[in-house]
């Protein structure tokens, strides 16, 4: 059914699929909003040189979150401008909205202080490294209003774009959507000897949908419909700021994308559909660059890509765009249903995020041949196999979000895993919507899609997949570094904290 396709050949039925969504939304200033995407993708080019492009009346400049090696981190409300004019008050982690991104070599100790100012239970997890237990942010593990924690363990996984969040059982969803989240990124010799772009052209993005409400607030109120489908935004904010524009040079760029939405799926694709190279995922660099023109991203996955930029000239704007596209099985969709809560735009929605801008002339650049090498986990090689089904039935019956038929218990175990006794796991996406699967403890390796070839993201060291209605995704895991109580479950936040998630004991 899915297959990786062309996002230039898509561009048309995109357009059909958008109307009707825009259609049914009905709201005069989405309309608009729309409208200026709308006129974007007009034309064969979704590039452009025109100096005011369609909103950039409004463009907010994409900036880059401070950065930190450890020290201490408040979570605590507080006030930002989001929406150009506004004030929003934001829950942050470490005072900005996304939270300071922490940058640490492989090999070195991370030591932090998490001091929770909130009035509600939180906890850090820190998304693709491996942990210790007792610093990973177990569901059950939280700070209560008021006390601190202290976080120390050695970074052991490879360089790439980590991130972290808050984890308490049935908090996590509000506590992401209100701001708390930031990039945990980790260097080593290696990855520098390639000789990427780095400094101002290595750039971390976070892409997170949020409903704009009449008064911008990023108040949490899902509806019966969003906790079936999760909680889906109208905008999408590029590090915190809608109609994100990063001014660039005309020369080659790393970009780290990381999907920190509750619940969307993004087809990232350019407006002018031209090609870029995907040269790391959840656990860092692939062997070698692989060269596409769109890209998959669920909700908790990265993906860094190589985008040439030398050829533009100055003035012009590149659009990176996430296109429509139908989710198999047809999905509960989302969106607006008057009387169900919600708001926001339907699961496939065409969607802008961001604007490239090119300010300046730059450096030629190259793309490198090779990147890095690593361990192919051998399927054929695997001592077992567990199978993993992902189900969910009509709210509000309890348990309606299940993997195996269980909803979240924590006094439960669920699934025990031996370190290194390498498996295979299988995931068997049994529902009608998309369901990001995620372990913590450890990566995987992705090697099979029944629905079709393995996308560009599934590629290299994973700690968490996508899985579409009806599929069956097979992946290689092997535990390796900590014994201890951790968690598997559906990184879709409203999932999530509807329960579908499972205590993993690691011996
Ligand atoms: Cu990013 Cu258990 O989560
Ligand atoms: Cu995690
Ligand atoms: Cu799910």
């Amino acid at each position: 059914m899915r297959r990786i396709r062309s996002p230039n050949r898509q561009e048309h039925l995109d357009r059909r699929g958008f109307l009707r969504a825009t259609g049914r939304l009905g709201l005069g200033s989405l309309m608009v909003a729309e409208a200026a995407t709308l006129a974007d993708c007009g034309g064969s080019a979704g590039s452009t040189t025109a100096p005011d492009d369609a909103g950039a009346g409004l463009a907010s400049t994409v900036t880059r979150p401070p950065e930190i090696g450890g020290g201490t981190l408040v979570a605590s409300a507080g006030s930002q401008s989001v929406w150009p004019g506004a004030t929003t008050t934001v829950w942050t982690l470490g005072g900005s909205f996304p939270g300071p991104t922490v940058r640490v070599g492989r090999g070195a100790g991370f030591s932090a202080r998490i001091e929770n100012r909130l009035s509600e239970p939180t906890n850090v997890h820190w998304h693709g490294l491996a942990s210790p237990p007792d610093m990973d942010g177990h569901p059950s593990d939280v700070i209560a209003p008021g006390q601190s924690r202290d976080i120390a363990f050695p970074i052991v996984d490879r360089a790439g774009s980590y991130w972290y969040h808050p984890h308490p059982d049935g908090r996590t969803a509000r506590q992401v959507y209100g701001g708390m989240a930031g990039f945990f990124i980790v260097e080593d010799g290696r990855e520098a000897a390639i000789g990427l772009p780095s400094g101002e052209y290595d750039v971390p993005l976070a892409i997170q949908d949020r409903r704009a409400s009449p008064d911008h607030s990023l108040t949490y109120a899902p509806g019966p419909m969003d906790l079936m489908a999760g909680v889906l935004g109208d905008t999408v904010l590029v590090n915190g700021k809608p109609d994100a524009v990063l001014p660039v040079a005309a020369t080659l760029y790393r970009l780290r994308l990381l999907n920190g939405s509750n619940a969307r799926v993004y087809r990232l694709a350019f407006g002018d559909g031209r090609s870029f190279q995907v040269i790391g995922t959840d656990g860092g660099l692939l062997e070698r660059p692989v060269s596409v023109t769109g890209v998959d991203l669920g909700p908790g996955e990265r993906v860094e890509l190589l985008v040439n930029l030398t050829q533009d000239p100055v003035g012009t704007s590149i659009l990176l765009r996430s296109l429509a596209f139908t989710v198999p099985g047809g999905g509960m969709g989302g969106g607006m249903m008057p009387g169900m809560g919600g708001g926001g735009v339907a699961q496939g929605t065409a969607l802008d995020v961001l604007r490239l801008r090119v300010e300046r002339s730059g450096r030629a650049a190259r793309v490198p041949d090779a990147l890095v090498s690593f361990e192919r986990l051998d399927p054929a090689r695997a001592e077992g196999t567990q199978v993993f089904v992902l189900s969910m039935g009509m709210p509000p019956v309890a348990g309606a979000f299940t993997i195996n038929g269980q909803s979240f218990d924590p006094r439960r175990i669920d699934v025990r895993a031996r370190r290194g006794r390498l498996e295979l796991w299988e995931l068997r996406n049994a529902s009608s919507e998309p369901h990001p699967f995620h372990v913590h403890a450890t990566s995987f390796q992705v090697v099979s899609r029944t629905s079709g070839p393995l996308g560009a993201q599934d590629l290299g060291w994973k700690d968490t997949v996508l899985t579409w209605p009806g599929e069956t995704v097979t992946l290689a895991i092997r535990f390796e570094q900590y014994a201890g109580l951790y968690v598997l479950h559906c990184h879709n936040l409203e999932h999530e904290d509807a329960g579908m998630m499972l205590n993993l004991e690691v011996s």
